[in-house]
């Protein structure tokens, strides 16, 4: 199997290349990867494998994507590519309609235009379970059926995607497949979502962020359970096993609120000085994430396995081993967002 992944280099596309190689159904991994600021080629620099190869580049560039297509006879296109951070997005939304939106289209264009009579190009299109909206408190988890509802400028790009990769579903016959996650953690996050942000300020004894009242709840999952759900994905595709259009959810029925995940992070760090500070609440902040995943069990055999406290246990002590990557990824780029979600200190 010869893969495109695009936006390798970013927290859970690194942790989906490390894994895809330790298996033996992989012959090629091409990473096509623009390193935007949450981008970071020290994510994979430890590997040295003949099937991987990384490809400095936009998902864009129609004419490069068309290249490695059809040059490198690409199977499946696993999409990773995106403007990921909310907070972003309500500062500004264009570079998310251009990455998430456009950016999309134009694989979709690629992957229809590349493929022959006697070989298809597969794509899996990895989205988010913000395109739901938010739940109530006695609301059941989304499923797959429950209707589109974005709420905030990321989600709605992120939607959008979703409807391109379907249209071509239903008007170019393409193979297809859209998972759904909630919340991941996990190592090589970048420091401007909840828990690499509290995680590193906690270390450095920094004021700790929250946002409103702080009781929004998440469905956290472990970034490796994440990857393998994918994982199982791509490779049923590949069999020719998993009918196209399919839409699926991973979750990880580990639902808590900010302020708790913030007392476990300053209690396993071990870090005293750093107090917690309420602060103006994220315009239209989505209350509850809840995943429903029967879908995934049923049809990949897959659960969530790593435990919520070992997880971030391990996630917790890899930020405070790995001031190396930390130093490398706070750019004045990274401080200058701080300073303009946060003030300047
Ligand atoms: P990330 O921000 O860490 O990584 C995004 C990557 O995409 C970076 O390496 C960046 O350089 C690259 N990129 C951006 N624009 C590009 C372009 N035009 N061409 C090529 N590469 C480009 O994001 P992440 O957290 O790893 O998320 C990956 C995907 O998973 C996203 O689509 C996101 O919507 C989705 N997702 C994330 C979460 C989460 O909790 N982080 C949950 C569910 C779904
Ligand atoms: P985030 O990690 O940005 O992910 P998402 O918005 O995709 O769920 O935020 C997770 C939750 O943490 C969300 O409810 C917003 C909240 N939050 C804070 O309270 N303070 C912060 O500084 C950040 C970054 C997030």
């Amino acid at each position: 199997m010869r893969i495109l992944v695009t936006g390798g280099c970013g927290f859970i596309g690194s942790h989906f290349i490390r894994r895809m190689l330790e298996r033996n159904t992989i012959s090629k991994i091409f990473n096509l990867d623009l390193l935007t600021y949450s981008g970071h080629l020290g994510n994979l620099s430890d590997i040295s494998d003949d099937r991987y190869e990384f490809v400095h580049g936009s998902i864009n560039n129609y004419d490069l994507l068309e290249e490695l297509l059809i040059d490198n006879r690409v199977d499946i296109v696993v999409n990773f590519a995106a403007e990921s951070h909310v907070d972003r997005s309500i500062h500004s939304v264009g570079k998310f309609i251009e990455t998430n939106v456009q950016g999309t289209g134009c694989i979709l264009d690629a992957i229809v235009n590349s493929r022959t009579s006697n070989r298809s190009i597969s794509l899996v299109h990895v989205s988010t379970d913000e395109v739901y909206g938010s739940l109530g408190p006695n609301d059941d988890p989304f499923t797959e059926e429950t209707p589109l509802d974005p709420k905030n400028p990321y989600a709605a790009s992120k939607a959008s995607s979703d409807f391109l990769v379907l249209s071509y579903v239903n008007t170019h016959s393409i193979s297809a497949c859209i998972t759904r996650c909630s919340n991941n953690y996990g190592p090589n996050q970048f420091p401007e979502k909840l828990i690499p942000l509290m995680t590193l300020n906690c270390l450095d004894g920094k004021k700790l962020p929250i946002y409103g009242d702080g009781l929004q709840i998440r469905d956290w999952i472990n970034v490796k359970d994440h990857v393998d759900g994918i994982i199982s994905i791509v490779e049923l595709m590949n069999e020719g096993a998993l009918d196209t259009g399919e839409i699926i959810n991973f979750g990880a029925d580990n639902e808590r609120t900010n302020l708790d995940i913030v007392k476990e992070i300053i209690e396993i760090s071990g870090v005293k000085g750093s107090e917690i500070e309420y602060v103006r609440d994220r315009p239209g902040h989505d209350r509850r994430y809840a995943m429903g995943f029967k879908k995934a069990k049923n049809l990949l055999g897959w659960e969530p396995k790593v435990d919520w406290r070992t997880g971030i246990f391990e996630t917790i002590m890899w930020y405070k081993d790995n001031t190396e990557w930390i130093e490398s990824i706070k750019s004045n780029q990274y401080r200058d967002w701080i300073d303009t979600q946060y003030g300047p200190e």
